[in-house]
């Protein structure tokens, strides 16, 4: 039986013999086994401590230190030392602490690794290890507190640990921000907790003390209010938060965000690599928000192209009508005319020298004539089976447009522009890689209708903001094929694909 499994079973043993009130009493609800890996796996990702100090504050039956162990010594390179403290309040949960304590021993003797591991009964938050403050070299903090509201005015913990404290207390808070202190710049950090904690005003003085000593580098939300501890059907929305110590170099971070129901799905849960500063709010209540999902992006937008002064219209030319101005070579006074054959995935091509490609720009067919500079031009129709919904490609971007001061563009096309003004090249670059990518696609998809995305649907389809239009348009290269689009388009909103969280 491996140690996690031990610890689970001695949990487990020790709940069912509980009544429901007095386990809520001293918050005893143990954490499963796959959660408890999955966090101690994220826990001990590439670190490097030659003596791993595993702190366990409100330890149970030790799971979470078994599994910390466990990843530890599977690993290639094992700490040269395991040094454990865990703290347990309730002493009738000392045996099994004990008997674990045993079998650690042997798995770090088998893995010829030194070992130490000290059990303390008693509060955690009064210990003089929590009240100290001091950093505690190579620490790696693994917890899953007890949580309960605690009364400000009359309970001890909240005096002593007062920094951490605004407005109501609850004791989950308390071991966070208390172990914070004790995180050195090597160390790592690892809770599991309901989420109030993120954005609750009363856990404001709990954010900015665990922003003062840590810096996140993972959240992991389970969106089921039941699941996470689904043995026992605790009803509180959980999350769990890895961060490791601040240190002085702390440019660009980002947090890998997974989210999952619940355990079930753990192993397939989706993944956001999400710049720190979209996370933690830059200002006093340090805030932190859980990115969006994917599929609630376009409900968090707004914006549309009318609120960025831009028009989708369908090119004027009706070939029918405008017999007499096209050409089929390049003459005196034509410019070029744009037909859906010369619309290829992010790029135009033309002459191709198959079309009647030229037109015939005089006064009589000014009216049907645009302007030649930056706009998205896109087909209006295009087969079942393309990739994408959307075929466009910015035009007028790059060093080579095409001649002339206006162009034409064949009824068979639709084209984005700004009306009385000028797009710029990276709006308009950006913009098409933007309806081009997977992101839309996937949104146009999930609409029904037909297979076309005609001017209306394009009128209604939610924005983000403008900046982020452009910043992918600075990303995106001149041609770019649809898997740098998705590159450039997910990293500048922050979404991700599925993929293997235990990767
Ligand atoms: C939510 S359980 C988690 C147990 C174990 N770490 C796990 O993940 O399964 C919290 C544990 O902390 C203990 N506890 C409660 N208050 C405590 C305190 N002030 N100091 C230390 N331990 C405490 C409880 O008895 C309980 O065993």
């Amino acid at each position: 039986m491996s140690l996690v499994e031990q610890a689970h079973r001695a949990g487990r043993a020790f709940t069912d013999g509980l009544a429901r009130d007095e386990q809520k009493e001293l918050g005893q609800f143990m954490t499963p086994p796959a959660i408890a890996r999955f966090m101690a796996r994220r826990l001990v990702q590439d670190y490097e401590g030659r003596v791993a100090r595993i702190l366990e504050p409100a330890a149970g039956a030790g799971i979470l230190a078994a599994a910390t162990v466990e990843e530890l010594l599977a690993r290639p390179t094992k700490p040269e030392r395991v040094e454990l403290l865990l703290f347990e309040y309730d002493a009738r949960l000392l045996p099994a602490l004990e008997q674990l304590r045993h079998g650690l021993r042997e798995a770090c003797a088998s893995a010829r690794v030194g070992f130490d591991c000290k059990i303390e009964h008693g509060d955690f938050l009064l210990s003089h290890t929590a009240l100290s403050g001091t950093p505690i070299n190579g620490l790696l903090t693994i917890a899953n507190p007890p949580f309960f509201k605690l009364n400000k005015a009359a309970d001890e913990r909240a005096t002593l640990h007062s920094y951490a404290v605004y407005g109501q207390p609850n004791i989950y808070a308390l071991f966070m921000a208390a172990c914070a202190r004790l995180t050195p710049p090597d160390g790592r950090w690892c809770f599991i907790t309901p989420r109030s904690w993120m954005s609750g005003t009363y856990f404001k003085a709990t954010r900015q003390s665990l922003l003062r000593h840590l810096t996140f580098d993972g959240l992991h939300a389970f969106e089921s209010r039941t699941e996470g501890f689904e043995e026992d059907s605790v009803l509180q929305e959980t999350v769990i938060a890895w961060a490791r110590g601040r240190s002085q170099v702390e440019a660009g971070t980002s947090i890998l965000f997974t989210r999952s129901q619940g355990v079930a799905d753990l192993d397939s849960a989706e993944v956001q690599a999400v710049p720190a500063t979209r996370v933690v709010s830059n200002d006093e209540h340090a805030m932190l928000s859980l990115p969006h999902r994917q599929e609630d992006l376009f409900a968090g937008w707004t914006a549309t192209l009318k609120t960025y002064g831009l028009e989708v219209s369908t090119g004027p030319v009706v070939a029918f009508r405008a017999k007499k101005f096209i050409r089929e070579t390049a003459e005196r006074g034509t410019v070029p005319l744009l037909w859906l054959q010369h619309v290829r995935q992010q790029s135009i091509r033309w002459p191709v020298q198959k079309k009647r490609e030229h037109i015939l720009a005089n006064a009589e067919s000014a009216w049907m004539l645009v302007r030649n500079e930056p706009m998205v031009v896109m087909r209006r129709f295009s087969p079942k089976e393309d990739e994408r919904r959307v075929t466009c490609a910015a035009y007028g971007c790059s060093p080579d447009r095409l001649p002339g001061d206006v162009i034409g563009l064949e009824n068979h096309l639709n084209y984005i522009y700004r009306p009385g003004g000028r797009m710029t090249v990276f709006e308009a670059r950006g913009l098409s890689a933007f309806l081009a990518s997977k992101v839309v696609d996937d949104h146009f998809r999930g609409l029904a209708g037909s297979t076309q995305v005609n001017a209306t649907e394009l009128r209604k389809l939610p924005l983000p903001p403008l900046a982020v239009i452009e910043e992918i348009g600075e990303r995106i290269s001149m041609s770019p094929t649809l898997a740098e689009i998705d590159a450039v388009v997910n990293a500048v909103l922050g979404v991700g694909k599925r993929a293997q969280v235990a990767a």
